[in-house]
């Protein structure tokens, strides 16, 4: 077995970068790969995406068309279904989905069919990181015996001894922290945590890498690195739900919890503010921690932590609904999952809205960003249309539900026409004419 080329080999040189799945991870990390003068190539599985990437369009709102446009035309960036072209790569980026499935499982059948794409076609030499969140192991466990079947070996080692250790090809995994939506920090601010398989590959990993963003962080092997990105969102999912039980506490208590977290937040050190809403949305918080409370089983071990934080958050929607059904024509503001996305994944707003039809209300919505609700798993509000928002439209409602607090919505205005506010974000709390109207739960 031999080191085909050194793994300190991307530095400098213009690769050829394959993504496979161009969603909304895989597409902004090939944008800005093809940004930084490499070539690009997503691969995906749904022509549609493939057709409209190369005609330069965007079907992700915050992705600007122009950019795709850019790149396209001065050949940065291409898309493709032919995953033979994947033997022209030198790193190959898996950014597949890996949902849970319908006994709340984690559903790595995407990652399987993406190793298995990729096994005729893997190179002496090539870089393969997966960046999908997922649980330890799934690296060394699913992925590297997949693509060893070829015959060439990446073996798992560690330590300094192992520093100049031979490789066929090089294995890693990198988690995206990408926050869509997030103007503060874009991919080239955010450091990139990446663990190898074995020295040469983090290595490979991190001199890639190093091209994109302004920190790489290497850390000592790939289940590190996979369960650093599982550390990052169970933080954030335990913490939500501490404030959401909080939140239900204080209600009783007559106090104000957003009064209570803007105070707390003023000390400079040992906090960071977590705020409450109708329920957890997304892709990433409500669904990555139960890929650890999963794998724990293996090691006989009770994620106590993880199960309690997605009972409270579970219960928020019910909290909501409980609240909110003080008449019958009830407007919903905000279907997407967090403020300003066009993402309705497990969004909080769509289990509210069915809750609330359940108990007999009569529902509109509107979203900015959803002009109708599509097909989806889970709900079938298909074919149900965004309502215009304007002050008469606003008085016939009984209550105005505020579920997801886009930043294009005139809050003001909305109190001022509105009978009733229920605020399940704090969206009115610079508002304070007709405070006496507002619900904030
Ligand atoms: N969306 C986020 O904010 C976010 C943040 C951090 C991490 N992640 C993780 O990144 C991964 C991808 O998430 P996403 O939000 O980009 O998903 P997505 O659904 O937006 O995109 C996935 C893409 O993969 C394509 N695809 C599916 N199977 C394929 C296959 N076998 N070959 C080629 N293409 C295939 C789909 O057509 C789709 O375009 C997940 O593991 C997710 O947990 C997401």
């Amino acid at each position: 077995m031999a080191t085909d080329r050194r793994p300190e080999y991307f530095k400098g040189s213009q690769l050829r970068v394959g993504i496979i799945g161009c969603g909304y991870v895989g597409l902004p990390l090939g944008l800005r790969f093809a940004e930084a003068g490499h070539r690009v190539t997503g691969f995906d599985l749904d022509p549609a995406k493939v057709e409209k990437l190369n005609r330069g369009q965007s079907y992700i709102q915050h992705i600007p068309q122009n950019k795709i446009q850019q790149f396209v035309l001065s050949k940065h960036f291409g898309a493709t279904a032919d995953f033979s072209r994947l033997a022209e790569m030198d790193a190959i980026l898996i950014c597949v989905p890996t949902p849970l499935d319908q006994r709340r499982e984690p559903d790595l059948s995407y990652v399987e069919k993406t190793a298995q794409a990729i096994r005729p076609y893997l190179q002496r030499g090539q870089l393969v990181v997966l960046e999908s969140t997922t649980y330890p192991g799934t690296t060394e466990e699913l992925l590297l015996p997949i693509l060893e079947e070829t015959g060439m070996k990446c073996p798992i080692a560690h330590g300094p001894e192992n520093e100049q250790i031979g490789t066929d090809f090089f294995l890693a995994f990198s988690p995206e922290r990408e926050d869509p939506g997030n103007k503060q920090y874009g991919l080239a601010q955010i450091p990139k945590v990446v663990g190898g398989v074995n020295p040469p590959s983090g290595r490979a990993a991190a001199s890639l890498y190093a091209q994109i963003v302004g920190r790489v962080v290497p850390v000592s092997s790939t289940r590190t690195a996979e369960m650093t990105k599982l550390l990052e969102n169970i933080f954030r999912c335990v913490n939500i739900a501490l404030v959401n039980e909080l939140k239900m506490l204080c209600q009783r208590m007559g106090i104000d919890i957003w009064e209570v977290i803007d105070a707390a937040a003023t000390k400079p050190f040992g906090f960071m503010p977590f705020y409450p809403g109708p329920g957890l949305g997304g892709h990433c918080i409500p669904v990555d921690p139960y890929y650890l409370s999963w794998k724990a089983r293996e090691f006989d071990f009770a994620t106590r932590f993880i199960e309690l934080a997605g009972e409270v958050n579970t219960a928020m929607p019910y909290h909501v609904v409980e609240k909110s059904i003080k008449g019958s024509r009830i407007l919903v503001l905000g279907v997407a999952y967090k403020k300003d996305v066009d993402d309705l994944r497990e969004s909080p707003s769509l289990k509210i809205i069915e809750l609330l039809t359940a108990r007999g209300a009569n529902i509109d919505y509107n979203d900015p960003h959803f002009a109708e609700i599509p097909k989806l798993r889970h709900y079938n509000f298909q074919g149900m249309k965004s309502v215009p928002v304007d002050s008469k439209s606003l008085a016939g409602y009984d209550c105005v539900l505020i579920a997801t607090d886009h930043t294009a919505y005139d809050y003001s205005a909305i109190v001022e026409s509105a009978q009733l506010v229920v605020d399940t974000r704090n969206a009115t709390r610079r508002i304070s004419r007709n405070r006496n109207k507002i619900v904030l739960v």
